[in-house]
């Protein structure tokens, strides 16, 4: 049985940017539960490993508490079902997120009924930011300052100072 007070937000968070921690902010005013789960997906090359990117997200979290952070492989619907929560959160920054979400959320229901897709909107200062910017950005040796958390900003000049 789906607990209705818990909500799945998964991502590939390669790295959690403010507008991820936006989203979670505004999932936390409606669900008193959340998984932030790192998907394992092989097919996306990303920059940091999983183990890199969860301890990113705990480190950029304000208020972690009723917050868990971990890592799943396989089905998102599946996951959030194993784990009792009612609904997967998704953020949409733009028009243009929309036709990939409908789409994700449409099969995600096609493949676990019980789970209902939530989509929340970021601030607007927010809408334009992606985790592949922020990277572009960083690895040309630019300020991300206004994009990601300190601890992620370090990360990140690490990872590209030769
Ligand atoms: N603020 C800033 N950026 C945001 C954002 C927000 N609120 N929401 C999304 N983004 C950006 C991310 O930074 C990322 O940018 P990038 O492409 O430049 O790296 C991009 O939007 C998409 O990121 P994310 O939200 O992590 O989604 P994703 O498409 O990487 O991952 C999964 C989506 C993991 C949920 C999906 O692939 C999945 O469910 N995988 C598991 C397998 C599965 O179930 N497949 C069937 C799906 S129907």
């Amino acid at each position: 049985m789906a607990d209705k007070s818990k909500a799945l937000y998964p991502g590939t968070f390669d790295p959690i940017t403010f507008g991820h921690i936006d989203i979670i902010e505004r999932a936390r005013k409606v669900f008193d539960i959340l998984v932030i789960a790192v998907a394992d997906n092989r097919e996306k090359k990303t920059l940091f490993t999983i183990k890199e990117r969860i301890e990113m997200i705990k480190k950029s979290l304000k208020n972690p508490s009723e917050i868990e952070v971990t890592t799943f492989d396989g089905l998102t619907a599946e996951y959030a079902k194993s784990i009792g929560a009612a609904a997967i959160v998704r953020g949409i920054r733009a028009v243009s997120d929309f036709e990939y979400e409908f789409q994700m959320a449409l099969m995600n229901r096609k493949l676990q009924p019980e789970v209902e897709t939530v989509f929340l909107t970021p601030n607007e200062t927010h809408s334009y930011i992606s985790s592949s910017l922020v990277k572009d950005i960083a690895r040309r040796g630019g300020d991300v300052s206004c994009f990601v958390p300190d601890i992620v900003k370090k990360k990140l000049s690490k990872k590209f100072t030769p």
